[in-house]
């Protein structure tokens, strides 16, 4: 039985994470849970579950649930508790699915413990992949996507050699607002927003989708799962969300992986492999989709593609930077601070001002963030 830690257990991939882990009869074992403001959910899944450690967001609940599990259950709180919970003694495997830079920290410490790390957390790639690969390599930790682009990527790449690719295609669907103008742009309000046409994700990670900065985050992640320059990362447009993307190699043939877009499917792959275990989950249906579109990005109507890529080439503290300022400025916008088409210029701001440090380490990575975050929140208090 391989045992789990599932950090955001409460969030959208923990769902579907204990979902894949029901399904999949005795082959997994659940350790560590954690949650933070979905107390209800995080009991359901103590009670079906069985954990030997939960984490939650502050003492007063952590007291409460202790009490009423006694000795059954660890329960611990906040940032610290989330790297006790991560490092739990007896783990082959930490689901990372936290959101934001939150899941940095616990994940390397599970890293430093020799523990598997499924990914979903992408921000973690993105303000510090070199760092986390390098650790990765040096405790001999595999870092299996559950990205389904770059679950996608890693099936089609299959014993190829880097040398054979000539292109990673990452497929974006173009979130709810692909056809719209900038003057439409402008005007569109968050329950708009989070209606995503495809994916049923958290809150974060559905405006990002809406703004495009996923996809440009995603090309940071493949850059760093897979080694391949960023010159080689391209995205396509691909409303149907049915091809989750693709390797071209250097004869010219492209190789890539279908399926219905349930997150379930990259999850249980990434926890099962090198298995592929039979599943209930729908069968892809070609005839019913009929068609499948593909069309180039649009640079100018959704700008953080744009700096997505500036930030990935910067490198350094660049990326950490821009996905700090952008959790600040989605936060705004959840909160009708801002508007939909100020989150970009937030993030333009904030890295327009940022000064990178030369190879940083992981305290400069978690300064550069605290002062993109008190920058980004100057801002918006002089715009919103
Ligand atoms: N959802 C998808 O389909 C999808 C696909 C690919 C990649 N991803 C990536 O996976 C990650 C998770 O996404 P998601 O959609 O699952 O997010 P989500 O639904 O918002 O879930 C986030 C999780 O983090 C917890 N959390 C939030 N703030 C916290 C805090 N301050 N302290 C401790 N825990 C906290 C939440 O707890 P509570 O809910 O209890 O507050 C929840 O368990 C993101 O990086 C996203 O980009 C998501």
């Amino acid at each position: 039985m391989k045992k789990l830690i599932i950090l955001g257990s409460t969030g959208s991939i923990g769902v579907s994470t204990l979902e894949v882990v029901a399904a999949c009869k005795n082959r997994f074992r659940v350790l560590g849970l954690t949650g933070n403001s979905n107390l209800d959910l995080l009991e359901r899944q103590i009670q079906r579950f069985h954990p030997e450690v939960v984490v939650v967001g502050n003492a007063v609940d952590a007291a409460r649930l202790q009490l009423k599990y006694r000795r059954k259950l660890q329960v611990l709180y906040g940032p610290a508790g989330l790297i006790t919970a991560a490092t739990w003694p007896g783990a082959d495997m930490l689901v990372s699915s936290l959101v934001g830079a939150l899941g940095l920290e616990p994940t390397l410490a599970a890293i430093g413990k020799g523990y598997d790390i499924a990914l979903a957390n992408k921000e973690v790639l993105v303000m510090a992949g070199t760092i986390v690969m390098a650790k990765a390599r040096q405790h001999k930790v595999r870092i299996l996507p559950v990205d389904s682009e770059h679950s996608a990527i890693w099936q089609c790449l299959k014993n190829e050699p880097a040398k054979n690719v000539s292109r990673l295609i990452l497929t974006a669907s173009g979130g709810p607002f692909w056809r719209l103008s900038r003057q439409e742009l402008a005007k569109v309000d968050v329950a708009r927003t989070l209606a995503h046409p495809t994916w049923n994700m958290g809150r974060k990670v559905t405006i990002d989708s809406a703004t495009l900065l996923n996809k440009g985050f995603e090309v940071i992640e493949a850059h760093h799962l897979f080694g391949i320059e960023l010159s080689k990362i391209q995205i396509v447009i691909h409303p149907e969300s049915i091809v989750h993307s693709m390797v071209e190699f250097t004869d010219g043939s492209v190789i890539a992986q279908l399926a219905i877009p349930d997150m379930k499917l990259p999850i249980q792959y990434a926890l099962c492999h090198p298995d592929r275990s039979a599943n209930e989950l729908p069968k892809l249906d070609l005839p019913k989709i009929g068609k499948l579109t593909f069309s180039k990005p649009d640079f100018t109507r959704f700008p953080c593609l744009r700096y997505a890529y500036q930030a990935a080439e910067t490198g350094s503290t660049m990326p950490a930077v821009m996905s700090a300022a952008d959790e600040i400025a989605v936060q705004s916008f959840l909160d009708n601070k801002i508007g939909f088409s100020q989150i970009s210029k937030v993030i333009a701001k904030v890295l327009k001002k940022h000064e990178v440090t030369a190879k940083p380490g992981l305290k400069d990575i978690l300064s550069s963030t605290e002062w993109a975050r008190r920058e980004a929140r100057k801002y918006i208090a002089r715009i919103g």
